[in-house]
């Protein structure tokens, strides 16, 4: 079970999932999108089924589960994986209050929503695994200075921080009952082309802006053009290579779901230094000169 798997990510994990022998159920707020989702895996001879979902909501999580079992009996793999990403401008003292409902409903409840109805569905069955996607952006650092030059959203990276702290305390609290089910972080690798830098294209109602934007919203294209600008090459690292690292994380039970060394590594060392060194935050990234001498690794992902 993949949320958020009608785009990017969660659909390529959905397709990984298909073709490993699984049996996919792809949950996701946007109907039509998941809808094409769906039927692309079932072109592909998968047994694929989409249910539309809102992660914020408890109850929609809980029907979800209810609908993986009657369809299919049980559930192995789930992953908590829909996320919103920046929309918020100026500093984090400016930042819409909507933004930050938006953003933890969405990250961090969306997590604790999924964490709280599949967990007892994997416990009784002895077995299974729970993936919660994070990102280096506040799992590792914040992003400080964001690809525009400005401020970088503060709301993105610390639901992100919070969905890597929620899952170290899910791994040890499954620990503690002796049963095989495994909690694992992921944190997506390289520059990724999905629907996540323009997500305020689907903002809902609910959540709707307070404040009036003082500047366009981002696109990928806005976001690409200021990249290259800074002198760094972009080039998309496939959504299949996010799809290996879970696939492999899960066959060895790892817990990290990581690619391989990157600039992100270097942000965890220079962090592990300042906390003991009792220095000053100075590995705080500005995603821009990050990226220009990163090009093509981990710089600039959300
Ligand atoms: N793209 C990157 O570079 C990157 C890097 C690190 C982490 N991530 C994380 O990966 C995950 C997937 O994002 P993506 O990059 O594939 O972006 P995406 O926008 O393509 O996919 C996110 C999906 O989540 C869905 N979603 C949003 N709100 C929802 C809700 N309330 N209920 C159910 N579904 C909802 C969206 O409709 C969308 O289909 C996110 O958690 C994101 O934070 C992405």
């Amino acid at each position: 079970m993949v949320t958020g798997g009608a785009g990017g990510i969660g659909r390529a994990l959905g397709r990984r999932f298909g073709r490993e022998g699984m049996k996919v159920v792809l949950a996701d707020v946007l109907a039509e999108p998941l809808d094409e989702a769906t039927r692309d895996l079932q072109d592909e001879g998968i047994e694929a089924v989409g249910v539309v979902t809102d992660v914020t909501d408890y109850s929609s999580i809980e029907s979800l589960a209810a609908e993986a079992l009657a369809r299919f009996g049980a559930v192995h793999v789930v992953c908590n994986n829909a996320g919103t990403g920046a929309v918020s401008e100026g500093y984090m003292w400016e930042h819409d209050l909507a933004d930050w409902r938006w953003g933890i409903d969405v990250n961090v409840l969306g997590v604790v929503h999924g964490i709280k109805a599949f967990v007892p569905i994997l416990l009784e069955q002895g077995e299974g695994h729970l993936v919660n996607t994070c990102s280096g952006n506040g799992g590792f650092a914040p992003i400080a200075r964001g690809a525009m030059g400005g401020p970088a959203t503060a709301v993105y990276p610390m639901t992100k921080a919070a969905v890597l702290c929620l899952t170290e305390s899910l791994y040890s609290h499954l620990e503690m009952t002796g049963t095989r089910v495994r909690a694992h972080v992921l944190f997506p690798g390289g520059f990724l082309n999905t629907g996540i830098w323009e997500s305020w294209r689907h903002r809902p109602q609910r959540y709707a802006a307070t404040q009036r934007r003082r500047t366009p919203e981002a696109t990928l294209a806005s976001v690409v053009a200021r990249f290259e600008a800074a002198g760094a090459q972009v080039e998309f690292a496939p959504l299949e290579t996010v799809a290996d690292q879970v696939v492999e994380g899960i066959q060895a039970d790892r817990f990290w779901m990581m690619g391989p060394p990157t600039a992100s590594d270097q942000i965890v060392a220079a962090k592990a230094a300042s906390i003991l060194g009792r220095g000053e935050p100075d590995y705080l990234v500005d995603v821009l000169s990050r990226h220009a001498q990163n090009a093509g690794e981990e710089g600039g992902k959300r």
